[in-house]
């Protein structure tokens, strides 16, 4: 890891994908309402920016922003008891933000949009499993595009 930070300071990128993992007694709308909220205030706080797709069991998450506030903050995140069997995809550098609109952006998919999702994944099913950081990245920036547009509209 230390090879791929190349400064503190600089921008990096970090996709992960989980497994929901929510307790009997926890709601899971309200949970994820919660964790969301919490993101936005503390990613302000710490410069960080990205996007959080929830859907079908799993959240695929990309972070970005200084090395230091990346890493400290995927720590605390992979010790919430919210998910589990966090899987980090692509991590390291970047040349720009993507995301760099949302201090967190979070996009849900009912199973209803199980179809959209396929074609955003370039015709693969859904499955955060076996996605490459190409294929990740691709996917996040697609529902990025979504978010854009609807944002627009809303
Ligand atoms: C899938 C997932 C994504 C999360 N993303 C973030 C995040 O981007 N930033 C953040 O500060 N906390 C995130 N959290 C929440 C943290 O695990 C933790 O609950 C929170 O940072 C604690 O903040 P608080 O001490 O201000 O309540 C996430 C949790 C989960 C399960």
């Amino acid at each position: 890891m230390s090879q791929a930070i190349s400064g503190s300071r600089s921008l990096h990128r970090l996709i992960y994908a989980s497994r929901q993992a929510f307790a009997p007694d926890m709601v899971a709308d309200d949970e994820i309402d919660a964790l969301i909220r919490a993101s936005i205030r503390n990613n302000r706080l710490t410069s960080l920016t990205g996007l959080l797709l929830v859907h079908d069991g799993w959240f695929v998450q990309a972070l970005e922003g200084p090395a230091t506030a990346v890493m400290t903050t995927y720590q605390r995140i992979l010790n919430d008891p919210r998910h589990t069997d966090s899987r980090v995809i692509s991590a390291g550098p970047a040349d720009a933000p993507e995301f760099g609109d949302w201090n967190m952006c979070a996009r849900r998919f009912s199973p209803a949009d199980d179809a959209i999702l396929d074609t955003l994944a370039q015709k693969q099913a859904f499955d955060p499993a076996t996605l490459s950081d190409k294929a990740a990245l691709r996917l996040l920036k697609a529902v990025r595009g979504i978010q854009d547009r609807t944002a627009l509209t809303a």
